[in-house]
């Protein structure tokens, strides 16, 4: 006999986990569940099991004694029955035959007190068939499972019979929502062993909406989430099969307790009880993987976790996965044919779908004057042009603060769409919130006209008869069509986006959402290269903390694209272009990759002269220099983002849809609650003090 103090001792110290499940045995006051009391164990706790059946006999409740129940039950759960067949399997089964099926319990459907049907659903929860518990037929066993909850795994023994036609109704169309439903035949309940409770309290339908701190349920109640994980881990086969078997990549692990360097990231550090010192997590595993090619190892994948500390967005995980590959003795064009192909298999495979044996190529400077964007969503039409030789000059002065700025146009075409209607669809996007940032923009609020053959110059007058002409013949204007201007400085392109590509994501966007454009289809692939090898610093990315007001566009070990751009790291570093290719689809950068500088001195030099970074960042570097140095052949790598990879194929919005346990835009784990603080005994394991 355990006295209920104990008990409620026992809740309180518990953990929190532990304090759910024996939540679900107790109420509030440490006191049985109802069913518990009412149903205490019908066998000898010394037994180990409990399992109700059909000849068991009720016994009077052990009121005093429900720690005893509960750990009575939970010896029982340790030698679950044994499953004599999954329930897709049914269809194999003969009629009379005695069957043992795990699952959970569906929606009772209570004919009465003596008899209840309950659909078991299948431990994958793609599975279903029906229970039916008769009281004549099962006894106690039914006595006490029509007092489970639904949603709790059990054990059951039953006897398969013929199920009469199913009528047209509540049950069928539930059962249609699981892959295999097995509608001819239903299981007697003979035996039944609970394994588990779910709440009373949890509400769990299928129109529940579960907060992310109980991801659980979320993935228990979600087909698409579960299905989301399933894809994920066959296209990981995939490309084990594909990298390892077929090609003869060798799948290293490298470390994830890494160091600190000045790679381009913001890194998380890890302390250690040594004083002063700390790992950090990797960005990525650049260096490892470049130590492994001067290793000896020709050709290494692997699908690696990677860390970042940088500002999440829908596409962004501070923790995240990365299909990792690089190859030795090679370039630019054999990593891309590599991840051709790969992609290729991908989408045939899993989208049943064929790309091109090539994906076409447009440099970065192509991408952003055309689209103002690196990673180009080119389904969309809706090119960009620069128009500012075509403006009168006062007209120029007017659209921007600069003197003289690049003007850039594209034009939005809404098929059968009047004029009237387009410039509600303008006036009432330029009064949204997403048009904020264009309009507060330090380069000045764009310009919108709207073709209108009912106004003068067709609502081009305020550029003048000579560059309306010219404007409505480069751009083929039509009646509808939507054009918009904006300027900027007139420089070289540096970064990801301008502000008129971002403009003309956002307004096709809005088109989408206000019906007046179809949702883009299929899947453009295309490489983006010659990249700027440097970019100039800024206040958001850490860079290489050099002094020479650049950073390194991707990281710092990407090679000049040619020897002209070897010349002019020494000449003019900003102009030299990089070996680097972005593979990008839809609008997403998917992965991206370089050949690598492989000579040390040619590193070092670059880190010393170009970058001015630090001596003491240069030796953060050291290893790696060292291993270039002790003849490692030239090579060349990729990294595609596989978070990013699934969700494309599936088509998601966000990343955290494809990946089990994300964290929320602020970086939490919500279900773990993490980060969580460090405790004052922890600063001082790791020797920290906490600044106000
Ligand atoms: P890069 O930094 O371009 O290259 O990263 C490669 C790909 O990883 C994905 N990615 C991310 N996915 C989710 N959340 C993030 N925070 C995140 N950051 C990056 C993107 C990106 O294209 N070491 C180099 C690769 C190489 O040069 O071989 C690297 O990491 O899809």
């Amino acid at each position: 006999m355990i006295p209920s103090c104990y008990l409620r001792g026992l809740r309180l110290s518990s953990p929190w986990r532990s304090r759910v499940r024996i939540s679900a045995n107790v109420n509030r006051q440490g006191m049985p569940r109802p069913a518990a009391i009412r149903h205490a164990p019908l066998f000898s706790r010394s037994a180990n099991i409990r399992t109700y059946t059909s000849e068991s006999v009720l016994s009077p409740v052990d009121e005093e004694d429900p720690l005893g129940i509960l750990l009575s039950e939970y010896k029982g759960n340790s030698q679950i029955p044994p499953a004599t067949h999954e329930i897709k399997d049914l269809q194999n089964a003969e009629l009379g035959e005695r069957v043992v099926l795990h699952g959970y319990l569906g929606n009772r459907h209570e004919l009465s007190k003596k008899f209840s049907f309950v659909p078991l659903i299948g431990k994958d929860l793609n599975q279903i068939v029906q229970v039916v518990s008769d009281r004549e037929y099962a006894g106690n066993a039914h006595s006490r499972f029509r007092l489970e909850q639904t949603n709790s795994p059990v054990a059951i023994e039953g006897v398969v019979k013929k199920r009469k036609s199913a009528k047209k109704g509540r049950h069928q169309s539930k059962f249609k929502r699981h892959e295999f439903a097995i509608e001819d035949v239903e299981i007697w309940l003979k035996k039944y062993t609970p394994l588990n409770t779910f709440p009373k309290t949890t509400q769990f339908d299928k129109d529940t909406v579960f907060h992310s701190h109980q991801r659980h349920l979320q993935l228990r109640s979600s087909r698409e989430l579960l299905d989301a994980l399933k894809f994920r881990a066959k296209v990981g086969a995939i490309c084990r099969d594909e990298l390892g078997n077929k090609q003869d990549f060798l799948e290293v692990e490298t470390p994830l307790l890494f160091k600190s360097t000045p790679e381009g990231a913001r890194e998380f550090l890890v302390p250690t009880r040594t004083k002063g010192l700390a790992y950090a997590l990797p960005q990525s595993p650049q260096q490892y993987k470049q130590t492994l090619m001067a290793s000896g190892i020709p050709k290494y994948y692997q699908i690696a976790k990677c860390f970042r500390d940088e500002d999440l967005r829908a596409d962004r995980q501070p923790e995240f996965t990365q299909l990792d590959l690089e190859m030795s003795f090679a370039g630019a064009e054999d990593v891309m044919d590599c991840i051709e192909g790969l992609i290729r298999r991908l989408w045939s495979e899993m989208l049943s779908q064929t790309l091109p044996l090539k994906f076409p190529r447009m440099t970065y400077n192509e991408a952003m004057a055309k689209y103002g964007s690196d990673k180009p969503d080119i389904r969309l039409g809706m090119e960009i042009s620069r128009i500012d030789h075509l403006l009168p000059a006062d007209l120029i002065s007017k659209i921007g603060p600069h003197a003289f700025p690049a003007v850039d146009v594209f034009k939005l075409r809404l098929e059968d769409t009047p004029p009237s209607k387009v410039s509600r669809l303008i006036s009432n996007f330029m009064k949204s919130p997403e048009a904020r940032p264009f309009i507060e923009n330090p380069d000045g609020q764009p310009g919108v006209a709207v073709i209108d053959s009912s106004k003068p110059l067709r609502g081009l007058q305020i550029f003048g008869f000579e560059a309306a002409e010219r404007l409505e013949e480069d751009l083929g204007l039509e009646d509808g069509d939507v054009i918009m201007i904006q300027a900027r400085k007139d420089e070289p392109f540096s970064g990801g986006s301008t502000k008129i590509g971002q403009l003309r994501l956002a307004l096709h966007k809005a088109a989408v959402a206000a019906g007046y454009l179809p949702q883009p289809e299929g899947f453009k692939f295309l490489w983006i290269n010659d990249f700027p090898l440097f970019s100039p610093t800024n206040d958001t990315d850490p860079g290489q903390g050099g002094t020479a007001g650049l950073a390194s566009t991707h990281h710092p070990f990407t090679a000049p694209k040619t020897a002209e751009d070897v010349d002019l790291l020494a000449t003019d570093p900003a102009a030299a272009r990089a070996d680097h290719y972005d593979i990008v689809v839809n609008g997403v950068e998917l992965g991206g990759g370089s050949r690598r500088i492989h000579r040390a001195e040619v590193q070092e030099w670059i880190m010393r002269e170009v970058l001015k970074m630090k001596p003491e960042r240069i030796e953060d570097f050291r290893h790696l220099l060292d291993i270039l140095s002790a003849g490692c052949p030239p090579h060349a790598g990729i990294a595609l983002g596989f978070d990013r990879l699934i969700a494309v194929m599936l088509g998601k919005e966000s990343v955290r849809d494809v990946i089990a346990f994300p964290k929320s835009g602020k970086g939490e784990d919500m279900l773990v609650k993490s980060p969580n603080e460090v405790t004052k005994e922890q600063l001082e394991v790791y020797h920290l003090q906490l600044k106000d």
